[in-house]
């Protein structure tokens, strides 16, 4: 199951650098695991969204969709179910980053209701992979 998850991640283009998929997996299982939302179809992991610890306001990680499905609701559908986990927890708000060149993605977003926040994002690593 995680190599056919980090494949996907791949196939979408959403593994850097300077983030291990594999730890990032890890991390994700040491805090609320059952956030991690996998989609699969004949036993084919097809999409996956990777929320955040819970919290006030959260975004969300690994939103990916199998090349050869997309344009087909799927990310939508992950979405949905991933903000009715939020908001059976009270979060009130879905902050999210994409990188800028990534058009599909900033498209996807608005149109299924995100707008961009007036707001710099800042980072900072706590751990190097
Ligand atoms: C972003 C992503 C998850 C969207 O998943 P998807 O299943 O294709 O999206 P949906 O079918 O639910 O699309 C819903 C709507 O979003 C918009 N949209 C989605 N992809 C789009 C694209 N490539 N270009 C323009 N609009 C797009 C459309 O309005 C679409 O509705 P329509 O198909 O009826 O026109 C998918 O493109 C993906 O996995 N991309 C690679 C990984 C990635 O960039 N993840 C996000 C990182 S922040």
């Amino acid at each position: 199951m995680e190599a056919a998850v980090v494949a996907l991640w791949r196939a979408c283009g959403l593994v850097r650098p300077a983030n291990d998929p594999h730890k990032d997996i890890r991390r994700k299982q040491r805090v609320n695991p059952e956030w991690f939302l996998v989609g699969e179809l004949d036993d084919r992991v097809i999409a996956t969204v990777m929320l955040p610890t819970k919290g006030h306001a959260a975004g969300f990680n690994y939103l990916a969709v199998e090349p050869a499905l997309q344009r087909r609701g799927l990310g939508q559908a992950m979405l949905a179910r991933a903000e009715e986990l939020m908001r059976g927890v009270k979060c009130a708000k879905i902050n999210l980053q994409v990188v800028t060149s990534n058009a599909a993605a900033i498209a996807f977003y608005e149109s299924i209701g995100f707008a961009q926040d007036k707001v710099l994002s800042f980072g900072k690593r706590l751990e190097v992979d």
